[in-house]
């Protein structure tokens, strides 16, 4: 079961501009969707099933804002209406779906649930997007696990001392408590490091920054959890004795590591994965060894999940810890069940 009445990163823009006059069929919350352009360029999504035989739709093509069917070259229109085809009177065809999209950031939006409740304010908002004082960049994993796990994962950085030990893990991470708290509907983890050695990541992202990257530093991981599955992630590291977080940007190396989520099935996931940074944001070369290194990184996670995943497939009675490094996936889950129980019953989620 999945939390349907939000709003989820579907695809990128650049990725369905990609495609050129092919849909692009992806499956969201267990819905089948098909996401094209309409005839006025913006994106849409309709279920990905053609109402004559159920061939799905996203084996077709998008014809002037149409997508037509490849079995029989049925037409069907962005509000999930049959418009024509060939030799046959559509007027009494059955309507699909149409789920309502939105575009924001570089990225189409899909709202799964119920569709009367569809609101662009309800979009998340964030200050590093369309700003020319930060640069992003990021990619795409299908991710053969249960979302919840990637959750699990990024709430609990302590796994990069072992399964990221050649570029951001450090056996300090494992040494310092974190915290964990509940913020307006958000959890917080949060953990500081004093006077540590930048890991080569960070030693790369200082030297970038004029910074020496042999020099003493402050480190911290800030981990946000907004349902339904969004996580940011401050981190960084900045000269000893600056203020760490709070150190002015002169003296620092900082970033967000933004991750959106989107369940696919109960045991799969896209996984969308970026960093957006304040240092020399306008040094395209930079933004492409990050996006480099993170996603190696995030392959390194996305390998352990998925064996993860088939391993508690295979032992599905065991039961698992919890242990207190754990306590920051264990809030989110929390809230995500909260809101699940909340739409169940109510048909909104808080
Ligand atoms: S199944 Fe789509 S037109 Fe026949
Ligand atoms: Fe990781």
């Amino acid at each position: 079961m999945f939390i349907k009445n939000t709003w989820y990163v579907a695809c990128t823009e650049a990725e369905l501009d990609g495609l050129g006059a092919q849909p692009l069929g992806r499956t969201i919350c267990n819905e089948k969707m098909v996401f094209f352009k309409g005839p006025d360029g913006r994106a849409v999504a309709v279920e990905d099933f053609c109402p004559h035989r159920g061939a799905p739709l996203s084996l077709g093509k998008v014809c002037e804002g149409k997508l037509v069917c490849g079995y029989h070259g049925l037409e069907m229109g962005c509000e999930g209406k049959v418009v024509h085809m060939p030799g046959q009177r559509v007027r009494g065809f059955p309507a699909n779906k149409a789920y309502a999209v939105a575009q924001r950031y570089g990225f189409v939006w899909v709202w799964p649930g119920d569709q009367a409740q569809a609101d662009v304010a309800k979009l998340p908002t964030f200050e590093f997007f369309d700003n020319p004082d930060w640069a992003y960049s990021g990619g795409l994993y299908h991710v053969q696990a249960d979302y919840r796990l990637m959750i699990d994962n990024l709430m609990d950085l302590t796994h990069e001392t072992y399964v990221h030990a050649s570029s951001i893990g450090q056996p300090e991470i494992d040494e310092t408590p974190c915290k964990t708290t509940l913020e307006n509907g958000q959890v917080v983890l949060q953990r500081h490091m004093s006077g540590i050695q930048a890991p080569p990541f960070w030693q790369m992202a200082m030297s970038a920054n004029g910074l020496d990257p042999q020099a003493k530093v402050d480190r911290w991981q800030i981990c946000r959890f907004t349902p339904p599955s969004h996580i940011m992630i401050d981190v960084g590291v900045a000269l000893a004795g600056h203020g760490g977080f709070h150190a002015p940007p002169e003296v620092k190396a900082y970033s967000v590591v933004v991750d959106f989520i989107t369940p696919e099935t109960e045991t799969s996931h896209w996984y969308h994965w970026g960093m957006a940074r304040q240092f020399k944001p306008q040094d395209e070369a930079l933004t492409a060894r990050i996006r480099e290194g993170q996603g190696k990184i995030f392959s390194e996670d996305m390998q352990m999940l998925q064996l993860q995943q088939a391993n508690i497939l295979r032992w599905p009675d065991r039961p698992l810890l919890m242990l207190n490094i754990d306590s920051g996936g264990v809030q989110s889950r929390r809230i995500i069940e909260q809101l699940l129980a909340q739409e169940q019953t109510t048909g909104v989620p808080a």
